[in-house]
């Protein structure tokens, strides 16, 4: 034992522990929620998926938190598909206020990438919480940082994504990390001072997300 902050992570189905658990106090929350690829799911439920799990999610946080998603939008059966604009649409059907929005290379700027995009965003919410542009980090991330895998957050960009909650929000005493894969919020969490509470219905990866990494 360190004596740090410390986390749990919750082997489950993310979205029936969110929907027990609206307004949890104290608490912020970033997450990148699943793709069609990862949710297990029929692909015409996806998008049904998609939007309930972006709701309750943006219903976890009270008012005076902040929920962040980083999310990469991708090709589904031919189109493009915007992770981004379907987590916007959420926020908009609950009058939640878009309080930043960064985008994050994934590939330097002019590669041909082929239709997955060189970019993910890094939306935030709150009802309450606001952050004077003077305190932001730059609208663009150059850089993801290190990546544990494909569909990772990158170390940079989620530590990035907690000192801003941690500005905008200073009554948050906990990160909420739904859908958190390997750990990397969690992580980003404890190094910044934040318990961390994460969910993930994959065993192996929330055994992998309880250790240090
Ligand atoms: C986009 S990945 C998260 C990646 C993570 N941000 C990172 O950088 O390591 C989404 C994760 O959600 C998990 N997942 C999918 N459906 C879930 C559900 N219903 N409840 C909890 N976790 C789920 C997947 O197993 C996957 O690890």
């Amino acid at each position: 034992m360190t004596g740090g902050p410390g986390r749990q992570v919750l082997h489950q189905d993310a979205l029936p522990w969110l929907a027990a658990h609206p307004a949890w106090p104290g608490a912020s929350l970033l997450t990148s929620l699943p793709d069609v690829s990862e949710a297990g799911l029929p692909p015409a439920s996806w998008p049904a998926f998609f939007a309930e799990a972006a709701r309750l999610c943006l219903l976890a946080v009270p008012d005076d938190g902040v929920a962040v998603f980083f999310q990469t939008d991708n090709r589904h059966e031919g189109r493009q598909v915007s992770k981004a604009a379907m987590v916007l649409a959420a926020a908009a059907a609950l009058d939640l206020p878009l309080v930043w929005h960064q985008v994050v290379l994934r590939r330097p700027p002019g590669t041909k990438t082929m239709g997955r995009p060189g970019y993910s965003h890094l939306l935030a919410f709150s009802r309450r919480a606001t952050l004077p542009v003077e305190q932001r980090g730059p609208d663009v991330l150059p850089d993801l940082g290190e990546v544990d895998w494909s569909h990772g957050m990158g170390r940079a960009a989620a530590a990035q994504a907690v000192a801003q909650i941690r500005r905008a929000s200073p009554s948050t005493t906990l990160l909420l990390a739904p859908f958190c894969g390997l750990g990397v919020a969690l992580s980003a969490a404890n190094e910044a001072g934040l318990e961390a509470l994460g969910i993930e219905r994959n065993r192996k990866r929330a055994e992998k997300a309880r250790g240090p990494a």
